[in-house]
């Protein structure tokens, strides 16, 4: 009888079959089946042998491996010094780790001497997590060149990849492929998740849309090189691997040693992008480190790079902070320049104590004045980096990472702390545990603002680093979050250059870009939200116009873009006239109204005739909606939007949140439109979900926000 391995969560199932002494054939990885439900009979009976073809039949496994039948990508490649370059899986134990939802599988190769333990966990939340670790179990090293965290099938009508490129002040840029015969592949080996390539992708089936139909997704978290894949193989389906992109020797293990493999998390839906996001969301809150386990309301921050730069002066800063209380902010943030000889970015990293020609008192004083004003204080720091020009590279040169050699690559004028070396992340440890011990700060901004290059170990004569560094990035924010259990932190990288599901084991909050300007930040945020959760999008209210692109838009719909994330300021409100004062109070007290259902529930994203961007917060009971107006119109009367999500059965209360205002944000009047801004509309479920909701005539760059609430009937 043919065994077979069933993982079933609300949605999703999925199906191994289990032939005696090789590896576990995938049959299936898809929306939800009947418990009872079974492949039947064993994969090969059901195969008819094709002409040519080897005698012993091979299908997808849950690790193919190269040389013993299997022609397609690898899930293993690696040898002993040339030998034992083909692997083929001799024997299968399963160990059930929670009964229909999870189990490991000891996979052993006898004959080349290792073994694979492939985890694999189905959540309430329809997300797969699967994690490989390889054990060399001979008595010579064995050479790893590639490990797949996992390989999953995707059905035949699998037609497009939606993937994310992207730069700095530009991430998240989506791309597009259809699925050929030829490989899909992506690859990163710039040391860090990249602006460039983010590590998962979305594979959708035809006629799947936002909110409807069969789509797939994945993700590496991981914030190091990385690699993915979607190969058609000749059963007209495909396999999707992905993992840690090795470089030359990283995956050398000696007898005994495991490699472990990052985590993969995956997922499918059958409602859509939408949908597929909902279980990313899902996942990624139940990962998340709060203190204490529970989210608290996210705090408005004011950061003050922008307003600021590196001219930081005492008196100054402490006016931007009884300026930013003023306007309702929450946790104030004293971004780069505080430091050492941090007077530009060609010197400082790595000295992390304050500088006291600029604060000859140091920054108690500060951080005592935000505590006053009844703020959290937070500060800047770049750890894993230091300038050539610092007193930490006067005495340690052999500490940054480097090629014995080879010359010093700068970028931004600095160097990469080999922080896998314990002298190193000792040194960090105690100047960041100094710097949280002496100050009240409740918050670190933890910036890495550049590529790796020149990766070796052991001052620069040993292998390759890339991957230790990732490792030891992760656990010196272990070791502080351990001494300091109540600190939050911000992963930065330039901007959005770490932003996965691994950082995210450690820390709280991303900085999606460095470009504030809101019409950019709406492309941004859309693709950031097909994985990530809104509480934990950095998105703040930039100045007009945008440093980073010129560009000018009014309060309103800077505010308005920026609190559909965790809000924050980052302009010197000092120095804002009376009325824009107001009115920035008044955004950031709506937000302060509105964002436990932000933070909360569903968010539904979507685009709409006449160019209208739109995203929905909360469930079909209570929801915000807010629709962008990005381009002038270019319909004399613009298309209502449906709401796909709203109870057909229910009848709804629709308000206009806040007027459409700002500097040329006009409406045309119309009756229905005075009436929803007065006292709401009832408007029926099944109407607004099918035919949808009038939508308002107004200029470019301006939000229209409303809120819609079931109403008993
Ligand atoms: C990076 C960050 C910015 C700012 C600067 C400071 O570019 O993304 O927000 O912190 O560093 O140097």
């Amino acid at each position: 009888m043919t065994d077979f391995l069933t993982l079933h969560s609300p949605h999703s199932t999925l199906v191994l079959e289990c032939p005696a002494n090789e590896a576990p054939l995938w049959r299936y990885w898809g929306p939800r089946l009947p418990d009872a439900s079974t492949p039947g009979a064993a994969l090969r009976d059901t195969r008819p042998l094709p002409s040519f073809m080897l005698d012993f039949d091979q299908p997808l496994t849950l690790v193919p491996t190269f040389g013993v039948g299997w022609f397609g990508q690898s899930a293993l490649l690696a040898h002993r010094a040339g030998q034992d370059f083909a692997q083929a899986i001799t024997r299968c134990e399963v160990e059930w780790t929670t009964p229909g939802r999870a189990a490991t599988l000891h996979l052993f190769d006898d004959v080349a001497r290792l073994r694979l333990d492939v985890t694999l966990a189905l959540s309430d939340a329809d997300v797969l997590t699967a994690q490989t670790t390889l054990t060399n179990l001979g008595d010579t090293a064995l050479d790893v060149q590639w490990l797949a965290a996992a390989t999953l099938p995707l059905p035949g009508h699998a037609h497009t990849v939606r993937s994310y490129a992207g730069q700095h002040n530009h991430e998240f840029l989506l791309q597009t492929d259809t699925l050929t015969r030829s490989r899909w592949q992506r690859e990163s080996r710039r040391g860090r998740t990249s602006h460039d390539c983010f590590p998962g992708a979305v594979v959708t089936t035809p006629g799947s849309t936002d909110d409807s139909g069969l789509v797939f997704g994945a993700h590496l978290a991981w914030s190091g090189n990385h690699q993915q894949s979607i190969e058609w193989l000749h059963d007209g389906q495909y396999q999707w691997q992905m993992g840690e992109w090795l470089a030359p020797g990283e995956g050398l293990l000696p007898p005994g040693a495991s490699l472990a493999t990052p985590e993969l998390i995956a997922s499918c839906s059958t409602q859509g992008l939408n949908g597929l996001a909902a279980n990313f969301h899902s996942a990624l809150r139940a990962r998340l480190p709060w203190a204490g386990g529970q989210m608290r309301p996210r705090p408005v921050h004011l950061n003050t790079w922008e307003a600021f730069y590196f001219d930081l002066v005492p008196a100054d800063v402490m006016a931007l902070a009884t300026a930013a209380a003023d306007v309702g902010v929450e946790r104030f943030v004293l971004d780069d320049g505080w430091f050492q000889a941090r007077n530009h970015d060609r010197a400082g990293l790595g000295d992390w104590w304050t500088d006291l020609s600029k604060f000859p008192d140091g920054l108690g004083p500060l951080a005592a004045h935000v505590n006053a004003l009844g703020m959290e204080f937070g500060l800047w720091v770049e750890p894993e980096m230091v300038n050539p020009n610092s007193a930490l590279f006067r005495t340690h040169p052999d500490w940054a990472l480097q090629i014995a050699g080879r010359p010093l690559l700068t970028a931004r004028h600095q160097l990469v702390l080999n922080i896998a070396h314990p002298a190193a992340a000792d040194y960090l440890f105690d100047k960041l545990d100094a710097l949280l011990r002496d100050l009240p700060i409740a918050y670190l901004k933890w910036d890495h603002n550049r590529d790796l290059t020149t990766a070796a170990l052991a001052g620069g004569t040993g292998g390759a680093g890339y991957r230790a560094q990732v490792l030891a990035v992760y656990s010196l924010l272990a070791r502080l979050r351990a001494a300091h259990p109540a600190i939050e932190i911000e992963s930065c990288s330039g901007g959005g250059g770490r932003i996965d599901f691994g950082i995210l084991r450690h820390t709280h909050r991303v900085w999606a870009s460095d470009c504030i300007d809101a019409v950019s930040r709406v492309d941004i945020q859309r693709g950031f939200g097909q994985f990530f959760p809104p509480e934990i999008l950095g998105s703040h209210i930039g100045t007009a116009p945008a440093h980073t692109t010129g560009r000018s838009q009014s309060l309103a719909f800077r505010a308005a873009v920026a609190m559909t994330g965790h809000l924050g300021v980052e302009l010197d409100v000092r120095h804002l006239d009376d009325a824009t004062t107001t009115s920035l109070r008044g955004w950031i007290s709506l937000y302060k109204t509105l964002r436990s259902q932000l933070h909360q529930g569903r968010v539904w994203r979507g685009e709409a005739a006449d160019s209208l961007v739109w995203q929905a917060h909360g469930d079909a009971d209570n929801l915000l909606l807010f629709v962008f107006r990005i381009q002038p119109t270019t319909h004399r009367y613009t298309p209502p939007l449906r709401l796909p999500m709203l109870d057909a059965q229910a009848r709804y209360r629709v308000e206009q949140l806040v007027a459409i205002e700002g500097e040329g944000a006009k409406q045309s009047p119309s009756p229905f439109f005075a009436d929803l801004q007065a006292d709401g509309v009832e408007l029926d479920g099944a109407w607004l979900a099918q035919a949808g909701l009038p939508m308002p005539r107004a200029t470019a760059e301006t939000c229209f926000m409303v809120r819609l609430r079931r109403i008993a009937i």
